[in-house]
């Protein structure tokens, strides 16, 4: 019951934004995770609303600078600056949200795997770069990306939400590690919550995201 109050908030929610992004609904992982509790994932998709919010208020607000005029005045170039950072966190929220719901294990047989392999040595070598990039300090995010040019994947720290993105490159698999994202749960035990994270990734969502 608890869930469709939830559902019927987040459509209602949705509805009140104006804009060209909408609030989408993550609520089909709540009871489904693992040593991610559902006030956690609530408080998360809260602070994901924000982010949405903010990138239609930013679409407006620049639109309507420009109508008047005022496109060179510093404002208008905190608010461009302001931009990416909204956006991105708003995306990247996306894909996180996304990319959690285990349902299986990813096969060894599987391309992504075998890639994982081919780049980085061993898939053991790719699990433990993935989880010390997230223990650096610091608030962001870790991205699996592939480039878009060879194909290569990288681990790569993202600082904040819009700082050291690969140009072009294409996320596979997205983890949170700013604060709000474990410390309700995990105190500053961030290596815990990196274990929770990786045993609820949904490898099918990651596998699909690849190129090839
Ligand atoms: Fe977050």
């Amino acid at each position: 019951m608890k869930k469709y109050f939830y559902i019927v908030f987040i459509f209602l929610m949705s509805g009140l934004i104006a804009g060209p992004y909408q609030v989408k609904d993550y609520s089909d992982l709540l009871g489904r995770l693992q040593g991610i509790s559902d006030p956690l994932l609530k408080m998360h998709f809260t602070l994901y609303q924000g982010y949405v919010k903010n990138t239609n208020l930013l679409e407006d607000s620049l639109a309507e600078m420009r109508k008047g005029g005022e496109d060179k005045t510093i404002a208008y170039g905190a608010l461009k600056r302001r931009f990416g950072w909204e956006y991105d966190g708003m995306v990247l929220h996306e894909l996180y949200f996304q990319n959690l719901g285990r349902e299986k294990d990813l096969s060894s047989k599987s391309l992504l795997y075998q890639k994982i392999v081919k780049d980085f040595g061993s898939f053991e070598n790719w699990r433990k770069d993935f989880l010390a990039t997230g223990m650096i300090r610091g608030i962001g995010w870790v991205i699996l990306y592939q480039d878009s040019t060879n194909g290569i994947l990288h681990n790569v720290w993202v600082d904040e939400h819009n700082i050291n993105h690969l140009a072009g490159g294409n996320p596979l698999l997205v983890m949170d590690v700013w604060e709000h994202a474990y410390i309700t749960e995990y105190g500053l035990n961030r290596g815990a919550y990196l274990d929770s994270f990786y045993n609820n990734i949904n490898w099918d969502i990651v596998q699909q995201r690849l190129v090839h």
